[in-house]
C-alpha cells in the first residue's frame, strides 16, 4: 500500500512543479519545458567552473562570449555587472585589440551644471535627423542607441511587443525591419519602419511598392523615420528569407504573401535600379511623408558608395541618414557562405564609407548609423570615433529578453520564446517583464558610455575621435586608430 501513496505523492508533487514553472512569467524556458528547464539554471551555474577546465574560457564563444551575454543579462536584470579580479583577456598577445586613451584629467560624471541623477543616463543624438534637406517631420533622436531592424515575422509576437513596450521605457527608436508594422508594434515605443525589397506593408498585389498604403501606414503609427533596405551584413546580395515553418496566418496577412512556402524577397529594389533613381525614390518618400528617409546596406564594392556622395553633392537630393551593417553582423536564417564571406566587417565598411563622405564635406549633413556586434561600451565607443552619430543593437537586444545564443532562428524552434511563432514556445515570454530587462540594458549601455567618454575626456560620447584609440599589435606594437583607419583629417568632426 505504501507504494501507492508514494507515487501518488510523487505524482502530486511533480504536477505542482510543472503548474508552477508554466504559470510563472519570469522565465521562458522553464514555461516552455518545465522541470527539465531546470537544469539550464543549474548548469548555467556550475557551468563557468566546469568549462574553465574542460571546454571554453569566457572569451571563446561567439558570435558573443560568455563574459559579453553575462554583462547583458546582468545589465538586463540590473544585478551587479561587474567583473572581479581583473581582465582576463591576453593584452599583450591580442593583436587588433582595442585600447581606449583616457584622459589624466577625466570629466566629473555628471558634468559640473548638469542636473543631479538622471535614471535614464539620457544621451541624445547630435544631429537632427532631415535637418539638412529641411524634412518638415526632421528630428533629434532621444538616444544613441536604437533596436536594430528585427522583422514581426522573423520575431515573435511577445519579443516585438517587449522591445516595442522597452522602446518606450528606454525612450529609443524601434526599427520595424522589413516585415512590416504590426500590431505589437503599436505598444508605445516610435518605430523607423524599414521597407525593404519585398515592400511590406506597402505592396501591390504583383510586389510593386505602393505609395497609397505608405501614405496610410505611416499616418497611423508613430513612425519618426522611413529605412530603405538595400543590404544587410550577414546576407549582402540575397533579399530577406522567413522561412515557410516561421509564417504563421496572421503573419501571412500582415505581409500579403502565401502560407506553407518560404517568403523570400527579390535580391534588388523593383522601384530602382542605381544611386539616382534611388536618390528619386528617397525624394518621393520624403516628399509624401514629410519624413527622414536614409538607407540600410551592408559595404561591398566601393563605386556605389562614391557614386553617392557624388551625387548627393552634384544633385543636392540627400539621404538622411546611412545605417552601415557590418559582415558579423545577425540575421533570422541566411546562407552560411553570405554570413561568413560576404561583405566588410564593420570597422572597415564604416571607415571606407565615412572617408568618402569626409572628402566630400557631406559628413555633417547625413546621420551615421553602426550595427554589427555594437551592442558593448568598448565596440561602440569605436563607432563613435569611427563617426557613427548612433549604433543600433539587434541580437545583443535580444540577449537583454532572454535569448540563450541556442542559434536556432532558421528552425522556428527558439528555445526563448523569441526568434519562433511556436504558440507553446512564445507563451514563456511575457513581454511586460522583458521590457523592463531591454531598457535596463539600453540605459546601463548608456551609462557607461557616457562613463567612458567621459574618462576620455569628452562630455558626449559621440565627441571622441580616433585619437582616443589604439590597436595593439604582435610584438609588443601599437597603432594609432586613426593611422590604422586613413583618418587624415586634423578631427574627425
Ligand atoms: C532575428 C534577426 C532578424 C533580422 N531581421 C532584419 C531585417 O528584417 N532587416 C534588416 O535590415 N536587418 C535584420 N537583421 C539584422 C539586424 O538588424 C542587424 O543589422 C544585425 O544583426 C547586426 O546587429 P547586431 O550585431 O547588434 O545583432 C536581423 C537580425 C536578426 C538577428
Amino acid at each position: 500500500m505504501h507504494w501507492v501513496w508514494t507515487t501518488i505523492i510523487i505524482a502530486v508533487i511533480v504536477l505542482a512543479w510543472v503548474a508552477y514553472d508554466v504559470l510563472q512569467k519570469k522565465h521562458a524556458i522553464l514555461h516552455n519545458f518545465p522541470i527539465i528547464g531546470h537544469f539550464r539554471y543549474w548548469l548555467e551555474a556550475i557551468g563557468p567552473e566546469l568549462r574553465q577546465y574542460i571546454v571554453t574560457n569566457n572569451d571563446e564563444e561567439r558570435p558573443f562570449s560568455r563574459d559579453q551575454r553575462r554583462w547583458v543579462y546582468a545589465s538586463s536584470k540590473k544585478d551587479n555587472n561587474y567583473f572581479g579580479f581583473g581582465t582576463d583577456n591576453e593584452l599583450e598577445s591580442s593583436p587588433n585589440y582595442l585600447i581606449i586613451r583616457h584622459s589624466a584629467f577625466p570629466l566629473s560624471d555628471p558634468l559640473p551644471g548638469e542636473d543631479d541623477f538622471d535614471p535614464n543616463h539620457s544621451a541624445a543624438c547630435k544631429k537632427v535627423m532631415g535637418a539638412t534637406q529641411g524634412r518638415a517631420k526632421a528630428f533629434r533622436p532621444d538616444s544613441i542607441v536604437n533596436i536594430s531592424a528585427m522583422s514581426f515575422g522573423s520575431l515573435s509576437a511577445p519579443a516585438i511587443e517587449a522591445l516595442n513596450r522597452g522602446a518606450a521605457l528606454a525612450g529609443c527608436l524601434h526599427n520595424t525591419g522589413e516585415g512590416g508594422v504590426s500590431p505589437y508594434h503599436g505598444k508605445g515605443g516610435e518605430l523607423i519602419w524599414q521597407i525593404g525589397t519585398g515592400y511590406f506593408g506597402c505592396r501591390t498585389a504583383d510586389g510593386r511598392f505602393d505609395i497609397a498604403q505608405f501614405r496610410d501606414v505611416v499616418q497611423s503609427h508613430p513612425i519618426r523615420a522611413i529605412e530603405i533596405k538595400l543590404s544587410q551584413g550577414a546576407k549582402p546580395g540575397r533579399g530577406g528569407l522567413l522561412p515557410a515553418a516561421k509564417i504563421s496566418p496572421e503573419i501571412s496577412r500582415i505581409r500579403g504573401v502565401p502560407m506553407g512556402k518560404d517568403c523570400a524577397s527579390p535580391a534588388s529594389h523593383r522601384e530602382f535600379s542605381g544611386v539616382d533613381s534611388m536618390l528619386d525614390f528617397v525624394e518621393r518618400l520624403a516628399q509624401e511623408s514629410g519624413l527622414p528617409v536614409g538607407i540600410k546596406s551592408a559595404v561591398g564594392q566601393m563605386d556605389f558608395w562614391y557614386d553617392l556622395a557624388g551625387q548627393i553633392h552634384e544633385t543636392g537630393r540627400s539621404v538622411d541618414f546611412v545605417t552601415i551593417d557590418g559582415g558579423e553582423g545577425g540575421t533570422g536564417a541566411a546562407p552560411l557562405v553570405f554570413s561568413d564571406h560576404v561583405a566588410m566587417p564593420f570597422k572597415l565598411g564604416m571607415s571606407s564609407v565615412y572617408r568618402i563622405f569626409r572628402d566630400a564635406e557631406l559628413h555633417e549633413n547625413i546621420v551615421f548609423i553602426g550595427s554589427g556586434k555594437l551592442g558593448f561600451p568598448h565596440s561602440a565607443l569605436l563607432a563613435f570615433g569611427l563617426g557613427c552619430d548612433m549604433i543600433n543593437v539587434g541580437r545583443e537586444a535580444m540577449l537583454s529578453i532572454g535569448c540563450i545564443q541556442a542559434q536556432r532562428c532558421h528552425t522556428g524552434h527558439c528555445p526563448a520564446g523569441i526568434a519562433t511563432q511556436n504558440r507553446w514556445l512564445m507563451g514563456g515570454l511575457d513581454p511586460t517583464d522583458k521590457s523592463h530587462r531591454f531598457a535596463n540594458y539600453v540605459v546601463t549601455l548608456r551609462k557607461e558610455l557616457l562613463q567612458l567618454g567621459r574618462a576620455c575626456g569628452v562630455p558626449h560620447p559621440c565627441d571622441v575621435e580616433l585619437k582616443h584609440f589604439d590597436i595593439l599589435s604582435d610584438a609588443f606594437g601599437t597603432t594609432s586608430a586613426k593611422e590604422l583607419f586613413g583618418y587624415r583629417w586634423a578631427s574627425n568632426a
